[in-house]
């Protein structure tokens, strides 16, 4: 059973004790995303191993969120950018934050073709792998990987972003994917189970509750459930925007990974509110330049439009009781999102809960305010 009202450390009573001084309001000072959320889902956040340097940051991540996803520090070229040489040290530092502060760890990800060394599938040349050479690199990186945490993760975002963008195309032809063929993914996912039986295993990917994309998730998700794999959860990522998309998508998405019987992890949640033409969270799609206007803050109203923004999502994750089995934001703080720089480099963006100065914005109190008001 989740732990609703924990022990604060005297750090975060230090960061409450000054909030309050400052006249934070009773609710936001007094409730946290995982007491409001109690047994209902797993509340998270990514973090980047330096942000537990930040005493302030420490306290807010151990005092608000059920579990944490390293943003960076177990994607393949963090822990094994060199053939046969791990380094683990950043993640293991995490998930001894993490265990300090009775917090559960996601593992990102074993098989990305962002963020990952060229060896892995590739030759010197850049030509693919014969197949069985790519299968061993893969098996071997996912068998240490996910053995070193055994135990210490709940479960792993196995494959990441597989899914083509392209309407006639199903899989992207990854260097994984030209190295091995469409059953890499298959494979994948049998690797990690035979590392860690315990481990859950997800899918996750942006744009998922798109109407296309899902199409062909639920496609990919059936042939993993037929191939005998064990799959516990599709993560929809969730960097959506103002104006897009409506809840109602959202709301088809989780109804149609229920009744295939996968729970969702809305993965990396944020909501952008500046203008871009991409939607989803392709990295290398981007733009020279975009509308930067609030470099000094995010206006009232639209803070307040956020807010409305993210109560009506929590409200749809609330009509699939059991449905969503977690939902993490990507970052904590909206001066550590990496929609700060994509897709245009530079900009100034308020997309999560909390303020460059850690206090608590209008979205937190609606997620909150949702989070309560559901069964
Ligand atoms: O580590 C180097 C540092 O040495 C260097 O000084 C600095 C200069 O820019 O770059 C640092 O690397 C950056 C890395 O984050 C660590 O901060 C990379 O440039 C930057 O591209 C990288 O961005 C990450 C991005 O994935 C890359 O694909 C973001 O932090 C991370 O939040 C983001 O996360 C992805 C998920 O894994 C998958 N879904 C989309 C999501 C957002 O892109």
């Amino acid at each position: 059973m989740k732990q609703q009202f924990r022990n604060v450390s005297i750090a975060s009573a230090v960061v409450l004790s000054v909030l309050n001084l400052f006249g934070t309001s009773a609710s936001a000072a007094d409730e946290t995303l995982r007491g409001a959320a109690g047994d209902k889902m797993l509340i998270g956040t990514a973090i980047m191993a330096s942000d537990l340097a930040d005493p302030g940051q420490a306290a807010l991540i151990s005092q608000q969120f059920d579990c944490i996803t390293p943003g960076n520090e177990m994607k393949p070229d963090a822990l094994q950018n060199v053939k046969g040489t791990f380094t683990f040290e950043k993640g293991d530092a995490i998930v001894a934050f993490a265990q300090a502060h009775d917090m559960k760890v996601v593992g990102h990800t074993l098989v990305w073709h962002n963020q990952s060394p060229a060896w892995l599938y590739a030759d010197e040349s850049g030509k693919p792998l014969p197949r069985d050479q790519a299968l061993a690199n893969m098996k071997d990186h996912i068998t240490k990987v996910v053995q070193h945490y055994k135990g210490k993760i709940i479960g792993w975002d196995v494959v990441n972003e597989a899914i083509s963008d392209k309407p006639a195309e199903y899989l992207s032809d990854t260097p994984a994917h030209k190295a091995i063929g469409d059953d890499y993914i298959v494979k994948a996912f049998q690797f990690a189970h035979e590392a860690d039986p315990d481990a859950q295993l997800y899918y996750n990917d942006y744009n998922d509750e798109q109407p296309e994309k899902l199409a062909k998730c639920v496609r990919l998700l059936k042939e993993l459930k037929d191939a005998g794999c064990r799959v516990d959860a599709v993560g929809i990522q969730g960097h959506w925007m103002m104006e897009w998309p409506p809840a109602q998508t959202i709301d088809d998405a989780i109804a149609a990974y229920e009744k295939l019987g996968v729970k969702v992890n809305v993965s990396e949640l944020d909501i952008d509110v500046l203008p871009r033409n991409t939607t989803g969270a392709e990295i290398t799609a981007t733009e020279k330049s975009g509308i930067d206007s609030f470099k000094s803050g995010l206006p009232s109203e639209l803070a307040q439009k956020q807010a409305d923004r993210y109560r009506s999502f929590f409200e749809v994750f609330a009509k699939h009781p059991g449905a969503v089995a977690r939902v993490t934001f990507w970052g904590t703080h909206d001066g550590t999102s990496w929609l700060n720089d994509w897709p245009v480099k530079g900009r100034t963006n308020h997309p999560l809960l909390f303020g460059r100065d850690l206090k608590p914005k209008p979205a937190f109190d609606a997620v909150i305010a949702a989070l309560g008001a559901s069964k």
